[in-house]
């Protein structure tokens, strides 16, 4: 086998046949390290192993249960052997929390658990424990070492490692959290996965700066990503379902933040009570899950030439986009007027079938005219038609079983008795739905 000599960045693993003072990619000094590598010339590798993979055999993929249904639901039925999962998340959200509720309720049910926390002490997980009522006995280690974690990983049908921060394997000398490490934090415990057939959760921190050394760089390693959502000022909390090599993306859980951690939202209603000027009421769909959500638009005149315009929860270019169409069909002076618009509760909704309440709350915010408790369902085109968003029986469904009595869409596929439907293919028609 021939050697050959690299210099490999202790930080960030960027390699160069020479060697180099300050390493170009990641910036940091006196990280060259020189490392000797055999390449394969001469040595004859094995034969590749090969699976066949049956129709019996895909069928019967056994889904473990967390004990957390809402949780099972958007994995797609539970974990699968040998899955491992990220769960990213700004600091304080509630990753921990959900950790250690999992730990608690997936040992419940039987399953062996390991909870491996290298940011807490053990009196900070007990306290933790404490406030959640955690009632099975679940297994914790602070070790940081990823390799010892490794050699364990068998015994044990659930890992946890929170988080992927401030672990480390004695392979590298850079420090837990450097890029090189959160690779191979993550390398190895993937592979212990696959090897063990064991879950990994893998817990990181993101940044609302968009730290690059954040969980970002490792979401290609891992079978599934799952991201925490939602305003810290707000008790809502939503897990999105990213990426799932096991089941569909997309999908979303909502939990509430409350003195006892987090409790599944089935239903989920984020509506006031009162609904003055300048709010719509929408029946969305993140993933298969209807969610009945608070639209708030404020249309305020403008001295300057091109009026602010802002999103909190929705893309800015969909309200644009509605906007110009407004604009340019009801003939509205909407480019003399700052445009403010959110949903209410933290949500973030990417479902296109909410922007007809998106134009109804403009509509109603500019002409300072009430919606009172209208549920608005439809996507808005360029030409100004209203077009019934898939599913649009289910989302009718919520609406009558949340007790509401009005809707407006551009048709109602099912008919519901006590049902109020408003019928909007235009957006003109909203102008007469206002009265
Ligand atoms: P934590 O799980 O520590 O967040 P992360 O691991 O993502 O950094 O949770 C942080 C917040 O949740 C903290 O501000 C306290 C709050 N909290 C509750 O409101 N109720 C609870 O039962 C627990 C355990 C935490
Ligand atoms: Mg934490």
């Amino acid at each position: 086998m021939k050697k050959i000599k690299t210099f490999v960045c202790e930080n960030c693993g960027y390699e160069s046949p020479k060697w180099f003072g300050r390493c170009p990619v990641c910036g940091q000094w006196n990280t060259a390290k020189e490392v000797i590598k055999g390449i394969g010339k001469g040595s004859k590798s094995p034969l590749p192993s090969l699976i066949y993979l049956s129709k019996n055999q895909i069928e019967n993929q056994i889904r473990i249960s967390s004990n957390i249904d809402e949780l099972d639901r958007i994995l797609g039925g539970g974990f699968v052997k040998g899955q491992a999962i990220l769960l990213g998340g700004e600091p304080g959200i509630g990753k921990s929390t959900l950790a250690l509720q999992i730990s608690d309720k997936a040992t419940e049910k039987g399953l062996k658990v390991l909870y491996a926390s290298g940011e807490e002490s053990i009196d900070q997980i007990f306290y933790r424990a404490k406030r959640i009522d955690v009632s099975s006995e679940i297994v914790i280690t602070t070790e940081q070492n990823i390799d010892t974690i490794s050699e364990v990983a068998k015994d044990f049908d659930l890992l946890i490692i929170d988080s992927i921060q401030t672990f480390y394997t004695p392979d590298l000398g850079s420090i837990p959290g450097s890029i090189s490490q959160i690779r191979a934090v993550t390398g190895k415990m993937v592979k212990a996965a696959k090897e063990n057939q064991t879950v990994i959760l893998l817990i990181g921190h993101i940044t609302k700066s968009g730290d690059i050394a954040g969980p970002k760089i490792v979401e290609h390693m891992v079978d599934t990503v799952l991201y925490f959502e939602g305003e810290r000022t707000t008790d809502y909390r939503i897990i999105r379902v990213f990426k799932n090599r096991f089941g569909p993306s997309g999908e979303i859980a909502i939990f509430e933040m409350t003195s006892k951690g987090l409790n599944a939202v089935k239903n989920p209603v984020f509506i006031e009570d009162d609904i003055p000027f300048g709010n719509a009421i929408a029946c969305v769909l993140e993933g298969s899950k209807p969610i009945i959500v608070q639209v708030q638009a404020l249309v305020s005149r403008s001295k300057i030439p091109s009026p602010r315009r802002t999103a909190v929860g929705i893309d800015i270019t969909r309200v644009n986009a509605v906007v110009a169409v407004m604009s340019k069909l009801l003939k509205l002076p909407l480019d003399m007027h700052e445009i403010y618009v959110k949903i209410l509760g933290g949500m973030r909704i990417t479902d296109p079938g909410l922007d007809l309440a998106i134009s109804s709350a403009i509509l109603s915010s500019l002409l300072e005219k009430e919606l009172s408790k209208i549920v608005f369902i439809g996507e808005v085109g360029l030409d100004g038609k209203i077009r019934l968003p898939f599913a649009t029986n289910k989302r009718i469904e919520t609406v009558v079983q949340s007790g509401f009595k009005e809707v407006a869409a551009p048709a109602t596929p099912i008919e519901h008795r006590n049902l109020i439907v408003h019928e909007t293919r235009r957006l003109s028609d909203l102008i007469s739905i206002m009265g």
